[in-house]
């Protein structure tokens, strides 16, 4: 999770590092740092803090150079400090790193005799092993190293008696790599590279890169060149830009119309989803006797819509894991079974590991992912790439949307596959998922609107969010939402799961966002709203337009225009998100890189 960076090129290093730190600043903002290399050696500069701290210190040195390093951290070993923060030098050596190395206790057992470590991280013990190891051919310590290092790890070294040149090598933990007419570049990922080029590669695991000033290559450990796979990103430096908006996170959001045209309409031909560009047959989807959708987070919730979607449709068991909690289970899974994984980034390491836990049990695998190229879209068996563009923002919006959309076009193809629903209703169904996509700005000019009422939230300390079917799903989305930007304790609960337990903590004053745009549930979630209220809560009520509602039962009412209940979620997702995002704003915090958090969760 965290932001890296080398460069090795015509221009300051010193200034391409820490530009391109500030674009990766969402992968991790507990402090940052750069190296740079000149023929004066290696000068290093820390900072606690986000980038503009490290820019600060920076004002105090002069640094000249062409080839360098740069880091941003979110702490795993170690907790956040200067001495912590990356790079990290020792002898030789000085290297950023992204991952985990799982054996450094019996690294610095096998190699630490007599030596001394200044910091608290895994990452200080493999730069003394790379320097243990060095012996003057960077290739073969690495080599070495890597037979030796166990864990997650995306390294970029730089060797004190080497000119110029960053060694990069990785294993689970993302690099991406690209050569422009200002020298050679490497990065957790596109970001970071877009304002040189266009083109790129993503580093193949356990093969060096080496990046010289005029040139890159790849070669594999037994010393052969390799040739990587180019991908080229339609994204362009304003795409990765907030474009005159306060925050990523409120300018995603407004993004959500296009990322969905750009993620439906590219699979619609004759009115009818088509999946033959993505080269995904239907023949996968035939025989099949139950699908599991893995994912963490926001992408496992968009898969709790998806579970509601085709089921209702394919009538096939659907089960939603947690894939932190499914790379353990043993999943009873199998050839009849297709895995769906979600992920915006593509890397996020548990629902990697489901991936891989469930292509060793010969399921099928298909994969919804935002970052071409990601780890877990190559690994996938069939991707089904999402076009929300760049997603800066930690809270995740647009990604979320597009993630529904996906899987309503999976839902539309299957149950047409199946035969559960001939070419009249699919086409319907697109005609309607044109709807709930107009609805989007319907819900967004909603804003002004939200931007007062979440006024009432911004003192309070917790909230419930309570929805039935699809609308449970929603909660549960809102409720992340909320809790991740504004810090306030919020959960989500089933409706009817309210008097087992929970309405005990409904008192006055409690605001409670009552999520009723289920027309096949509606009246029940009408007495459930009424038993809350009737404890004194603050309601916040979310409809579609048209229903009747007694005013004494919400204080605040919110609608979305009429669509078929499954088709609401896009709409209301918007509304919930601009409840979370204003509600941040109104207390004054970090709303696009909030305390403790990372953008991608790339270690476990
Ligand atoms: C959502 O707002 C969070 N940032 C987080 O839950 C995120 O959805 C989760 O970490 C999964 O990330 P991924 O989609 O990149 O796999």
């Amino acid at each position: 999770m965290c932001g890296i960076i080398g460069f090795s090129g015509s221009l300051e290093a010193a200034d391409v590092l820490v530009t391109g730190l500030e674009q990766l600043e969402y992968r991790g903002y507990d402090s940052a740092g750069i190296a740079v290399q000149s023929k004066q050696g290696i000068q290093s500069v820390k900072a606690v803090g986000n980038v503009g701290a490290l820019k600060e210190k920076l004002k105090e040195k002069v640094f000249h150079g062409s080839c360098g390093i740069g880091h941003t951290r979110w702490a795993t070993h170690g907790g956040v400090s200067e001495v912590n923060a990356h790079p990290h030098q020792f002898g030789k050596i000085t290297l950023i790193h992204n991952g985990i190395i799982e054996n450094y206790k019996e690294i610095w057992e096998e190699y630490g005799a007599g030596k001394t470590l200044v910091s608290q991280t895994d990452t200080e013990i493999a730069a003394l092993l790379f320097d243990k190891l060095y012996q003057g051919k960077p290739e073969e310590t690495i080599k070495k190293a890597v037979s030796i290092l166990e864990g997650s790890y995306a390294f970029c070294i730089i060797f004190e008696d080497i000119p110029d040149i960053v060694y990069c090598v990785r294993k689970v933990s993302p690099l991406v790599a690209a050569r422009a007419k200002e020298g050679s570049f490497v990065a957790s990922d596109v970001t970071a590279l877009i304002a040189y080029t266009q083109d790129y590669f993503v580093l193949p695991e356990e093969t060096i890169l080496v990046l010289k000033q005029d040139t890159l290559y790849l070669e594999d450990l037994d010393g052969n060149q390799v040739e990587p796979e180019m991908l080229h990103v339609n994204w362009d430096t304003t795409a990765a830009q907030k474009n005159g908006y306060p925050h990523y996170m409120i300018k995603e959001i407004h993004e959500q119309a296009e990322a969905l045209r750009n993620t439906i309409l590219p699979r619609i031909k004759d009115n009818m989803p088509n999946f033959e560009a993505e080269q995904i047959p239907d023949s996968i989807f035939k025989g099949i006797d139950q699908i599991k959708i893995v994912a963490c987070g926001t992408a496992m919730h968009a898969g709790m819509v998806g579970k509601v979607l085709l089921e209702k449709r394919v009538r096939i068991p659907v089960g939603v894991e947690i894939a932190s909690e499914f790379r353990y289970q043993n999943p009873i899974i199998n050839e009849k079974t297709l895995v769906i994984v979600i992920s915006q980034s593509g890397e996020t390491i548990d629902t990697l590991a489901s991936l891989r836990q469930a292509k060793s049990k010969k399921a099928i695998t298909l994969a919804i992912v935002n970052v071409k190229g990601s780890t877990i879209a190559r690994e996938s068996d069939y991707v089904l790439y999402t076009h929300a563009g760049p997603e800066i923002a930690v809270a995740s919006t647009k990604a979320y949307t597009v993630q529904i959309a996906a899987l309503v076009l999976l839902t539309m193809r299957m149950a047409y596959v199946s035969g559960m629903s001939d070419i009249e209703v699919i086409k319907k169904d697109y005609e309607l998922l044109k709807l709930a996509e107009e609805a989007v700005h319907i819900s967004l000019a909603k804003e002004e609107e939200i931007k007062e009422l979440t006024n009432i939230l911004k003192e309070k300390e917790d909230l419930f969010f309570i929805g039935r079917g699809i609308d449970y799903a929603l909660s549960c989305e809102g409720s992340i939402k909320l809790k991740e930007i504004s810090y306030i304790h919020s959960e989500a609960y089933a409706a009817g799961e309210l008097k087992h337990g929970t309405i005990s903590l409904i008192t006055e004053g409690v605001p409670v966002i009552a999520i009723a745009t289920q027309e096949s549930v509606y009246a029940k979630m009408i007495s459930n709203i009424r038993e809350v209220r009737a404890r004194g809560a603050l309601v916040i009520l979310i409809t579609q337009e048209g229903v009747e509602v007694e005013p004494s039962i919400y204080n605040y009412h919110l609608t979305i225009p009429k669509l078929p209940d499954e088709f609401t979620p896009i709409p209301t997702a918007v509304l919930l998100q601009l409840i979370a995002y204003y509600t941040s704003v109104h207390r004054g915090l970090n709303v696009d890189q909030p305390r403790n958090l990372a953008k991608s969760v790339t270690v476990e």
